[in-house]
């Protein structure tokens, strides 16, 4: 089990990313919103007493020179934990100051978290009290909304589906059209896009959709803390991908992952929100403080608040 007690040192490892990246919000350069966000989550991280190692991160060792997979950070030789990052997924969102870019990290202990290579998946997820495998990534999207339909004992015509609003997702959105179902669709962002599927405050009942892997990891570290369901499946589509993915110990690209098999044991979750969004409000400056907000999950204290927290500039 991990100590409760970190907590509340991973809300300021991600509140403090999210502060400096958005910082840069609205300046058009998402490269830029991104550095300041890993150079903040890397900073925390190391002067926090764990030994933490990056098993989700910026990329590998040669591409990424900080939180790259691998990278050993934090001041102790225990406790050993697993790290998960995305310092700001939507890049795009904050550099162009649009809803929804949000800071994200989760930990677990030891080898719990799946290591995925920076590719893409495809992932499905739904929120808590419904039948294990009420949807199926092999299913046909409209047996997966009629299923939800019957679960939650609604009008397919109400189920609502998200999806990063892609052309690969064509099929999706016309599965769902077909039954008259709801669609949301997202320009990025898909670990909140995911994360909506399991909220009673969010009209979405289901998430689908090809996007990163790494958001993959992260959203169902959520997805696990909120009760929910999400299966995944590597998508892998060249030598480089297969050499990255073997690298981590993957061979079998048609595995189908459950949520187990991704987040074993305890998992705490984070995002704070850089810009206003759905699920967080964004980074608000006062003079010389910021006030924050963070969507924080303890899957083994059953514990998923949005924590609001000031910190001194
Ligand atoms: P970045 O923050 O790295 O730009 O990722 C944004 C994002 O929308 C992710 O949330 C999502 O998983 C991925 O990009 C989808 O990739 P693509 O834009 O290639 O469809």
């Amino acid at each position: 089990m991990l100590d409760p007690k970190l907590l509340d040192q991973i809300i300021d490892v991600a509140a403090k990313a999210a502060y400096k990246s958005s910082l840069l919000k609205g300046k058009g350069d998402k490269n830029a919103a991104d550095q300041a966000a890993v150079d903040a989550m890397r900073n925390e991280l190391n002067s926090m007493s764990i030994q933490g190692k990056v098993v989700i991160g910026e990329g590998e060792m040669d591409e990424a020179p900080m939180l790259y997979i691998g990278e050993i950070l934090g001041k102790s030789k225990e406790p050993k934990i697993d790290i998960a990052v995305d310092p700001l997924d939507g890049t795009k969102l904050a550099a162009n100051n649009q809803p929804n870019a949000i800071s994200v990290i989760s930990i677990s202990e030891k080898g719990q978290l799946l290591q995925a290579p920076d590719t893409y998946m495809d992932k499905i997820s739904v929120g808590p009290n419904l039948p294990d495998g009420v949807v199926d990534i092999d299913e046909d999207i409209k047996k997966n909304i009629e299923n939800i339909a019957k679960a939650k004992n609604k009008n397919v015509k109400d189920v609502c589906i998200c999806m990063l609003d892609r052309d690969r997702h064509q099929h999706f959105m016309d599965g769902a059209k077909s039954l008259g179902s709801k669609l949301k669709l997202i320009s990025d962002g898909d670990v909140a896009g995911s994360i909506f599927s399991a909220l009673d405050s969010s009209e979405v009942d289901m998430y689908v959709g090809i996007g990163g892997a790494p958001e993959g990891v992260l959203a169902a570290s959520a997805i696990k803390c909120l009760g929910g369901q999400f299966q995944s499946r590597l998508i892998i589509e060249d030598d480089d991908e297969i050499a990255r993915a073997n690298k981590l110990g993957i061979t079998d690209f048609n595995k189908k992952y459950n949520l187990n098999d991704m987040v074993k044991g305890d998992v705490i979750f984070c995002s704070t929100g850089v810009t206003d969004g759905e699920l967080v409000s964004g980074i608000q400056v006062e003079e010389n403080k910021f006030h924050s907000e963070t969507f924080a999950l303890h899957y083994s204290q059953k514990f998923f608040q949005k924590v609001k927290k000031t910190y001194d500039i």
